[in-house]
């Protein structure tokens, strides 16, 4: 059902195309970590992948227990492959219909997430559903308002086609302030992805990331040169790091779930 991640190919390469340096991961960790109001909070992290920040939550916010949950076959295996830790549990679902009970957890994450999701407004229902009260949800995107990873400059049109996927900023808040929530804060954060174009180059080569696949073979081909050129020309001595920024939303759970219909269908209270 989950489309271009169900891709054998896309899955295996996902993780190295996007991994961070350890410092860089556990600076965000720590980030989503400080807005947990518990320590060693209960965590689901929504759309997890392979994994790569369910094992760093367990491993630097020493989580009680980390849920991911994800649609994709392939992404889980590879989850299960390179990102296995004690506290960790990898399940197969999806954001609309979490398969577990209502508030158990302290803290949702959704990492490059929402721009994915069918029903953005059910979605926020069941992390609604799930956080206890007063629990947060942490929303690490790219909004449309603010476009700007270094991938648009050698593949522009990648662009205007995040335009139309992309919810932007206002969106996302009336999702989740419809579901309950209120808003916690909003902000944006950026870390190095790579230590230099040489290797954030390198990297690309392998097409890392779904948005790839809207590209034909020649655009991509022709964006590569580009980047290989612009790789070639950094001074050896002095390679700049390639950055990524996101923004990061962050909604608190309602004291009380709204008598909205979730995913079974009928009301439900907490
Ligand atoms: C770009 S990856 C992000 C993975 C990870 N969170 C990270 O930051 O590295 C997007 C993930 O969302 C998953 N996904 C797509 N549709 C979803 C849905 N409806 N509910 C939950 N996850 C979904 C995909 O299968 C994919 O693994």
């Amino acid at each position: 059902m989950n489309g271009v991640y169900d891709d054998e190919r896309l899955a295996g390469v996902y993780e190295s195309g996007n991994e961070m340096p350890d410092d860089a991961l556990s600076a965000w960790t720590r980030l989503i970590g400080s807005f947990a109001s518990r320590t060693a909070p209960a965590i689901v992290e929504v759309g997890s992948g392979t994994g790569m920040f369910c094992s760093a939550m367990a491993r630097w916010l020493d989580a009680s227990t980390v849920l991911g949950v994800e649609p994709s076959t392939p992404m889980l295996t590879q989850a299960r492959r390179r990102n296995p830790h004690p506290a960790v549990h990898y399940v197969t679902g999806t954001a609309e219909a979490l398969p577990t009970r209502d508030g158990l957890f302290d803290l949702a994450l959704l990492s490059r997430v929402v721009h994915h999701l069918p029903d953005r407004p059910r979605a926020a229902r069941e992390l609604a559903r799930v956080l206890r009260p007063g629990g947060v949800a942490v929303v690490r995107t790219t909004f449309r308002d603010a476009l700007d990873a270094l991938v648009y400059d050698y593949w522009p049109r990648l662009r205007d086609l995040d335009e139309r996927r992309f919810p932007s900023r206002d969106q996302v808040v009336r999702d989740f302030t419809g579901a309950g929530f209120t808003v916690h804060t909003v902000t944006s954060f950026a870390q190095p992805v790579t230590p230099s174009l040489g290797a954030y180059h390198a990297r690309m080569t392998a097409r890392p990331q779904s948005k790839f696949t809207r590209l034909t073979p020649a655009e991509f081909a022709h964006g590569l040169r580009c980047l290989a050129a612009d790789a070639r020309n950094e001074p050896p001595n002095r390679p700049a790091p390639a950055t990524e920024r996101y923004d990061v939303a962050v909604f608190t759970a309602p004291r009380a779930a709204p008598d909205a219909p979730t995913a079974s269908g009928a009301p439900r209270r907490t």
